[in-house]
Formats: C-alpha cells, sequence, structure tokens
C-alpha cells in the first residue's frame, strides 16, 4: 500500500488526512504518477457547439482542431466526447493533454487565434483550460491498466494507494491539501475583447472529469451498469446541468465519448467546473444519485476486485487564479463559465 501523494511532493503537514495512518481501503485503487520532473500538466478543452444536429460547419471545426493537434507542439494525447445540452444544442469537445508548458505556450497562440479569433466562424467555439502545477491535481483509477485523460501522459500506474473510498478521499490525495484548505477567492467576471467573452474566474476552481468505460463489461455486469447505475447517473448529471448553480456547480456537461469518425464508443464521463473542491465534495457526499452509485459502487468493487470490468475514473484539479483560462464566442450565455456571471 502505498499513499497517492508520491514522495517527492510529500511535505511537513499542517492539515490532517481524513483517516488514520492504519486505514485499509475495501478495494484497490490506483493513481497516475508522473516522473517528478514534470512540474505542470495542461488540460485544454475546445468545445464547438451548434442548435440541433451537427452540421458541416461542426465537421470543418473538428478538423481543423485535430490537424493544429497533430502540428508542432500539439498535444501528447487528446479524445474527443459530445452531448447535447440544456438549450438543445449539440456541443462536441476535443480535450487535449500537455506535461510541458513551454510546448503549449508555444502552440497556444496561432490555435486560440485560429478557434476563437477572426470573424467567427458561424457556429459557437470555445476554449478551457487549466495549467495547474501538479500539487494541484489528482488521478484515481479502479484498473491500473487502462490510463483515461491526463493520465495518459504519466509514466506509470502507482501501486494501490491508500486514500480512497471514503468522503474526503479525493482533497487527501490532493499534494496541496497538506498545507492549504484550498478556499476560493472571489467571483467569476466576463471581459468582453470584440467577438469574444474571456471569463476570469477566481482561486481554487476546481474541475472533475469522472469517467465510465463499460466497453468491456459482459452480460449481468453490463446490465447491472446499464439498467441500474447509468439512470441514476444521469439524473444526478441533469441535476447539476439543471439546478447545479445553488450547489456551487458552475456547469456540468454529460459526455459521450466518440471516435476519430465521431461514432461513440461505450464511455462517458461528466465534466463539471466548480465555485470549490468543499462544494464538489458536498455534492458527491450528499446528493442522492452519487450516494447511491457510490454505495453500488462500493459493495460492486469490492466483492470483485480486480476482476471488474467495468472501468471509473476520474481527475480532480484546483487550479489557481493564474492557472485558468475560459473564452468563447458566439456561444449561448449558458455555456460553462459564461453560466457564472450576469452577462
Ligand atoms: C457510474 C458513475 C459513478 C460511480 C459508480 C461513482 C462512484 C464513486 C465511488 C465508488 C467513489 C469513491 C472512489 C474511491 O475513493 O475509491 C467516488 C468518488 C467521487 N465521485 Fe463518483 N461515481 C460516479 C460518477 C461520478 C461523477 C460523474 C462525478 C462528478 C462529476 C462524481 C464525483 C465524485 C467525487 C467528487 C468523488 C470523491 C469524493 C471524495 O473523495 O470525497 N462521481 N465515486
Amino acid at each position: 500500500m502505498e499513499s497517492a501523494i508520491p514522495s517527492h511532493l510529500q511535505t511537513a503537514r499542517s492539515r490532517h488526512r481524513r483517516v488514520p495512518d492504519d486505514y485499509a481501503p475495501p478495494y484497490p485503487s490506483f493513481v497516475a504518477r508522473h516522473k517528478p520532473a514534470v512540474k505542470r500538466v495542461i488540460m485544454a478543452y475546445f468545445g464547438v457547439q451548434v442548435r440541433g444536429a451537427a452540421t458541416p460547419a461542426v465537421a470543418a471545426a473538428l478538423a481543423e482542431i485535430a490537424a493544429r493537434f497533430a502540428a508542432d507542439n500539439g498535444p501528447t494525447h487528446w479524445d474527443r466526447a459530445e452531448y447535447v445540452d440544456q438549450a438543445g444544442f449539440t456541443n462536441v469537445v476535443s480535450v487535449a493533454y500537455w506535461d510541458d508548458a513551454a510546448r503549449f505556450d508555444a502552440w497556444f497562440s496561432s490555435a486560440r487565434e485560429g478557434w476563437t479569433g477572426g470573424q467567427g466562424s458561424g457556429v459557437g467555439r470555445f476554449i478551457e483550460v487549466l495549467r495547474p502545477h501538479v500539487e494541484r491535481y489528482e488521478t484515481l483509477f479502479s484498473s491500473p491498466d487502462r490510463a483515461e485523460g491526463v493520465a495518459v501522459l504519466a509514466d506509470a500506474m502507482s501501486g494501490e494507494v491508500q486514500e480512497h473510498a471514503y468522503w474526503g478521499g479525493m482533497r487527501d490525495r490532493i499534494p496541496l491539501s497538506q498545507t492549504d484548505a484550498m478556499a476560493p477567492g472571489g467571483e467569476p467576471r466576463a471581459i468582453r475583447e470584440g467577438g469574444r467573452i474571456r471569463i476570469v474566474a477566481h482561486d481554487n476552481l476546481c474541475l472533475i472529469r469522472s469517467g465510465q468505460d463499460w466497453s468491456d463489461t459482459e452480460a449481468s455486469e453490463r446490465r447491472m451498469y446499464l439498467d441500474d447505475v447509468e439512470p441514476v447517473l444521469r439524473e444526478g448529471m441533469d441535476f447539476l446541468r439543471d439546478d447545479g448553480l445553488a450547489v456551487g456547480c458552475y456547469a456540468n456537461r454529460y459526455m459521450r465519448v466518440v471516435d476519430a469518425t465521431g461514432k461513440p464508443n461505450e464511455k462517458s464521463y461528466g465534466q463539471s467546473w466548480w465555485k470549490s473542491l468543499a462544494a464538489l465534495e458536498r455534492w458527491a457526499e450528499s446528493h442522492p444519485t452519487h450516494v447511491k452509485i457510490f454505495g453500488a459502487a462500493m459493495k460492486y468493487l469490492s466483492t470483485l476486485g480486480p476482476s471488474a470490468k467495468l472501468r471509473l475514473y476520474h481527475e480532480v484539479t484546483v487550479a489557481a487564479a493564474d492557472e485558468q483560462f475560459f473564452e468563447y464566442r458566439d456561444c449561448h450565455p449558458k455555456t460553462g463559465m459564461l453560466a457564472g456571471v450576469s452577462l
């Protein structure tokens, strides 16, 4: 058993973990391990938005961003997912990951100009980027053999980690939690620059990408996920999408991962922007939907152990004010962080 916090990021604590030193979780879980030389990671969401079904303009935008990803200094890994939002718009989001800020910086300015600059393209477009220091984020995987998201960049998966399977485990896995409560500071505000709207959020804004992969499940496990778990997950995701603001969730997207041709994979993820880590914790431990699937998953993972074929993972970041970038063009006013300001 090892700590989720890698040894090079362990420090003298002023704040304590939720569990005693001899705590033993009821089932195994794993975290992504970067080489110590990695100081920051970059998570960049490029969205395209259109009313109703996707159009040729959407296809053109997707081809454009894929070509940019393939260019010099492009990301080490990216994937794509889509969903229909509360206003009935189709949003296709390509998420790209770097672990070298200099490469990202060399790549980003012309990509930004191409995506949200110029005269606009007749479809909504947005860019949402976090570039956290490694002290400010954590990952968790129920199986160590298939990395997703930012973990694809990692050097390896850890062995079994101690800090999980209890409320507060997420916080305890974030290295900065050893010394900092990560409380939010300030309110988001909008800055208009021609046709673009930039949102300047606030210190300790929080992002979660929480993924589900049922592609390897068979028979009873598949039925259990699709018939019992997924509808409850969807209800929780709909709540955050429609009523999240009151509980500190600026925006929530329940995304279906698609392949290069746009065909849906048997993978999904919930992605949401939060006022604070504390607000995300409160939702996870108190909303009846998540409490129910948390309990069901704990029981199921404890029984099946490593032979479970349903894979769950997440990545959670608490970003400093200077580690964020949000920009929207021709998007409806409830898109992403636009929902957090009055326009
Ligand atoms: C099928 C879908 C899901 C299942 C079965 C599930 C189940 C679980 C389980 C078992 C844990 C504990 C993990 C551990 O520490 O070992 C957990 C943690 C958590 N989940 Fe989910 N979850 C799902 C989806 C989501 C989604 C979509 C979100 C939010 C967008 C979310 C938010 C959280 C948070 C914030 C925690 C950490 C709680 C803490 O450590 O204090 N979950 N979930």
